[in-house]
């Protein structure tokens, strides 16, 4: 069996976790209507529901933060921040936010005008959102590859290039006020962009005179990735693949609650002095004084240190080997995945794995309320109960390509035998898979369902043409009228 390279910390404080007994598990999930999103944390025995804002900060950051400056104005914190920013991303300004989404609410509230869109390889759900809450259209060229689940590209995170060009050409660059990318591409399995990529991206946008910013949150493991698969990087540090990375871009956004290893922060920067002020304006009202951006100065001194300790190889190569180490043991199982596994997550296919649960019944959702019943574990269904939406023009319900159960690897939390112990639970689980029942609806909201909503189990002789699904289905696409795309628990 094969290995991940030996966690470079060892242990110092302990966070005690403890695995509820099974009864009290069934009792948890019923009290939580089989949504995992209204569990309590202390009822999950191992919580993979995200990696975003729950990293382990090592003794550096904790002892950078007893040094946080509290000033209002002019914090020594947000002088060695700037510092450390300049010297991996380069760019001539940048603004503290309190996280991801409130740079990117700054970048759409300056630049996106109603009927503008903005080109991505997949943009996250809240960078969306915010292009949308402008009246702006996002829209996806990410390479066909990256819709198959076996075919392994070692860059699926990559934009097509002969699409983007027909796309801007056919829409005129006066309705695109800047042009972006994803690395790595959460929305689209945590897959990697090549540099070669970037480049013709950046020239791309460069040619027709369209601003490039790159969402950043994962940049150190998507330079990491470079290193390791693309020819001529070998020899290269993360740091310089980095800074080789961000001299293509005119700006990032960045959520440094992922490859900032921190567990709140964020940031915008640009070189663009106009854009710089008109951001700082906009700062101003929703975040705070511009060197706080609505964080505290010990958590600018945690983020300066965690963007460096982001770069480290040991690091790297321990978090990258961790997720294909898991990988490799569910592949051990006969689980299917999605194939190459990214950085952050390994994505189960609960589609195939419960080919007996349509779409409709959230195949998803039945295997995550399985791995919490069989062993405490909390992953999150990436599938038609998040996903599904109306189709506007014949209102029929259109689900997503997959029905995925994501599990997501906090950054430093857990060691290979809580991996081992997720591979074995989940072995467990597909063992007895035709037992596992689907789910209906008993209650949803319109707008992101998921994080409230209420399901109920379908008794398993229910076949999928009986009457009783007819109904949920019907109540289904009920609940789905004026449901807009939703989020993933980022
Ligand atoms: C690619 C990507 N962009 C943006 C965000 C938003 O960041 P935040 O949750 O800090 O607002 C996330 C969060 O998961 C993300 O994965």
């Amino acid at each position: 069996m094969a290995h991940h390279p030996p966690e470079p910390f060892r242990i110092k404080m302990v966070e005690p976790i403890k695995l509820l007994n099974r009864h009290a598990r069934e009792a948890a999930i019923h009290r939580a209507n089989y949504n995992l999103f209204s569990l309590r944390a202390d009822e999950i025995f191992i919580d993979l529901f995200t990696d975003s804002g729950t990293n382990a900060m090592s003794q550096a950051q904790w002892a950078a933060m007893l040094e946080g400056d509290e000033a209002y104005a002019g914090a020594r914190s947000y002088f060695r921040l700037a510092e450390v920013i300049h010297d991996i991303f380069g760019f001539s300004y940048f603004l503290p936010t309190h996280q991801g989404r409130a740079a990117e609410n700054i970048l759409s509230a300056c630049l996106v005008k109603p009927g503008d869109y903005i080109p991505s390889n997949t943009h996250f759900d809240t960078g969306y959102a915010n292009i949308r809450d402008q009246g702006g259209h996002p829209v996806n060229f990410v390479i066909d590859e990256a819709h198959n689940p076996t075919s392994y590209h070692p860059f699926k995170g990559n934009m097509d290039i002969q699409k983007l060009r027909d796309f801007i050409q056919k829409t005129g660059v006066d309705q695109i006020p800047f042009g972006m990318i994803t690395i790595t591409n959460n929305a689209g399995g945590g897959q990697p962009v090549s540099m070669e990529n970037l480049r013709a991206v950046s020239q791309t946008y460069k040619e027709f005179g369209i601003p490039f910013f790159i969402d950043a949150c994962r940049f150190a493991e998507n330079a990491y990735f470079i290193k390791l698969r693309e020819p001529g990087y070998a020899g290269k540090s993360p740091l310089e693949i980095s800074r080789e990375m961000f001299a293509l871009a005119d700006g990032i956004t960045m959520s440094a609650k992922k490859d900032g290893i921190v567990n709140i922060g964020g940031f915008i920067a640009m070189n663009n002095e106009a854009l710089f002020e008109q951001a700082r304006n906009k700062l101003l009202i929703r975040e705070g004084f511009p060197t706080y951006g609505g964080l505290a100065g010990r958590d600018l001194d945690a983020m300066a240190v965690g963007l460096r300790e982001a770069l480290e190889e040991e690091y790297l190569a321990y978090r990258l080997g961790q997720t294909a180490y898991l990988a490799g043991r569910l592949r051990e199982l006969e689980i299917p995945i999605i194939e190459p596994p990214g950085a952050h997550a390994v994505y189960v296919d609960a589609g195939q794995l419960l080919p007996h649960i349509p779409p409709e019944q959230f195949p998803g959702q039945s295997l995550s309320v399985e791995l919490y019943l069989e062993g405490g574990i909390r992953a999150v269904e990436i599938g038609s109960l998040g996903f599904a939406h109306p189709n506007p023009q014949t209102s029929q319900t259109v689900h997503p390509k997959f029905e995925l159960l994501r599990l997501a690897l906090p950054r430093r939390v857990y060691t290979q035998s809580h991996l081992d112990y997720v591979a074995e639970i989940l072995g467990k689980t597909a063992a007895r898979s035709e037992q596992i029942p689907g789910y209906r609806l008993v209650h949803a909201s319109k707008l992101m369902r998921q994080f409230t909503a209420q399901l109920e189990p379908i008794a398993l002789n229910t076949h999928p043409l009986q009457s009783s699904l007819k109904l949920s289905t019907t109540k289904f696409n009920q609940n789905l009228e004026g449901y807009e795309k939703s989020t993933l628990p980022n």
